[in-house]
């Protein structure tokens, strides 16, 4: 197999209840990484804990007290920041603030939130460790309509940079994936619309949308020692949409 084994390697997986996040849980627990699942509700993370052994671990992202709280005791090596918010589409001249905030609050501060507490116990632990955060196409290029995802997605991408500069010396290395369209419940109400996927894709090289296991597959890459000298990159995953 490509990717390195996880044992005795214990990584956070936020979004755990959505789609790609449930990807990474099952790729990560069946190269044998010992995970934690988590969502905003043990309602939402009962499944893929059943069905992975993952353990499950709620809290709300948007809250400093609650991931402080739910990550201050736990021995960490890794974390994907998957939890997101696909905000709105609406042009700046129409843009909802509340939607703004809401993307800055969930995409970009949540990721921060979860980053500075997860980094503690990395650093504490020792033992290194990598951070690989789940940004998008839209930051790299301008996506009409997106502006507020597109923005909290940028800001997610200078965070990457300025923590793997950072946590580097700690021997912990963050890294950025950037996904074209995964057809999630977060995604499928604009993208599934035919006359928005037509012209999208027939701008894309591979002309197609990824799947979550297409996007999970890099994740684990950069989570692993197969990618022990890559610090502070942001990934594209997007069939070579963005080269243009
Ligand atoms: N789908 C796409 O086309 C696409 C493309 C590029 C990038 N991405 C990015 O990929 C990541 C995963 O996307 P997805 O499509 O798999 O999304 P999804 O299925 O809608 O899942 C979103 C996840 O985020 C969690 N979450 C949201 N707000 C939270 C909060 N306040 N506290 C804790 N957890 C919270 C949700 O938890 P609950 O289930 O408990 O609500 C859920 O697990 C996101 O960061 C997204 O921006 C997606």
């Amino acid at each position: 197999m490509w990717t390195t084994d996880f044992a005795h390697r214990t990584v956070l997986v936020t979004g755990a209840s959505g789609g790609i996040g449930g990807a990474v849980v099952r790729l990560l627990t069946g190269c044998g990484a010992d995970v934690i699942a988590s969502g905003s509700s043990p309602e939402r993370l009962a499944p893929i804990v059943a069905e992975t052994g993952a353990r499950p671990l709620a809290f709300d992202l948007t809250s400093e007290s609650a991931v402080r709280d739910a990550l201050h005791e736990i021995p960490l090596w890794g974390v994907v920041n998957c939890a997101g918010f696909g905000g709105e589409i609406a042009p700046p001249s129409d843009a909802d603030l509340a939607v703004f905030d809401r993307a800055i609050d969930v995409n970009t501060r949540g990721a921060l939130l979860v980053t500075k507490y997860a980094s503690r116990r990395m650093i504490a632990g020792g033992r290194g460790g990598a951070i690989v955060n789940v940004s998008s196409q839209a930051a790299l290029v301008g996506l009409a309509g997106h502006l507020s995802y597109a923005a909290s997605k940028a800001a997610l991408d200078s965070i990457t940079r300025v923590s793997a500069l950072e946590l580097g010396p700690h021997g912990i290395r963050v890294n950025s994936v950037n996904p074209t369209v995964v057809m999630t419940p977060m995604s499928a109400s604009y993208w599934g619309r035919e006359e928005i996927r037509q012209p999208f894709l027939d701008q894309m090289p591979l002309g197609r949308y990824a799947t979550e296991e297409e996007v999970a597959g890099p994740i684990v890459f950069l989570l692993s020692d197969a990618a022990a000298m890559i610090s502070g990159v942001c990934l594209p995953i997007d069939g070579g949409y963005t080269i243009r």
